[in-house]
């Protein structure tokens, strides 16, 4: 008897150890949850890539970097200054209307939309913006 209350005891005990064990890793989850939401551009962009309009970042990180971040196919390279002055100079609608409707240039051959016909001109120009604002 006296074994048996002795054990429902330390079992309640572990119950309640247990409670708080629960408690505070619910509390833990709380804490990293709010961690997420405060946390800048990984958890948001997975949120924000499934929404139809995308940033300029994330279409050029879709659409454009295959050939604008290493300068393939004769493409300007991102955050190279000296390729892009000359461009920029040209204004940014010039630059726009080449990105959407592609350019079969001196350089080399950009296809429409960076080949992407699903983007919107909106997620074109940000895409734009965003280059030309790392290579200025
Ligand atoms: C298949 C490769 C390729 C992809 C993908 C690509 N581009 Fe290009 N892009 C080029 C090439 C090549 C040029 C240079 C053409 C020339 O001037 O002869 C260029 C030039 C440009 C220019 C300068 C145009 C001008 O008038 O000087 C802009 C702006 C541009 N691209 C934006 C984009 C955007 C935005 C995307 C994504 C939506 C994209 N590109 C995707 C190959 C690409």
């Amino acid at each position: 008897m006296e074994y048996t209350r002795q054990l429902l005891e330390s079992i309640g005990l572990e119950g309640q150890r247990l409670q708080m064990i629960n408690l505070s890793s619910a509390m833990g989850g709380q804490f990293a949850f709010a961690a997420a939401e405060t946390a800048p551009a990984p958890a948001k962009n997975a949120l924000a890539a499934a929404t139809p309009e995308r940033d300029g970042q994330q279409v050029y990180q879709a659409s454009c970097v295959a050939c604008h971040d290493a300068g393939i196919a004769g493409a300007p390279k991102v955050g190279d200054r000296s390729q892009w002055a000359k461009r920029i100079a040209k204004g940014l609608d010039a630059l726009y209307a080449s990105a959407v409707n592609g350019v079969n240039g001196s350089a080399g051959v950009m296809p429409a939309k960076g080949g992407n016909p699903a983007l919107s001109g909106a997620e074109v120009k940000a895409a734009v913006d965003y280059m030309v604002g790392r290579s200025r």
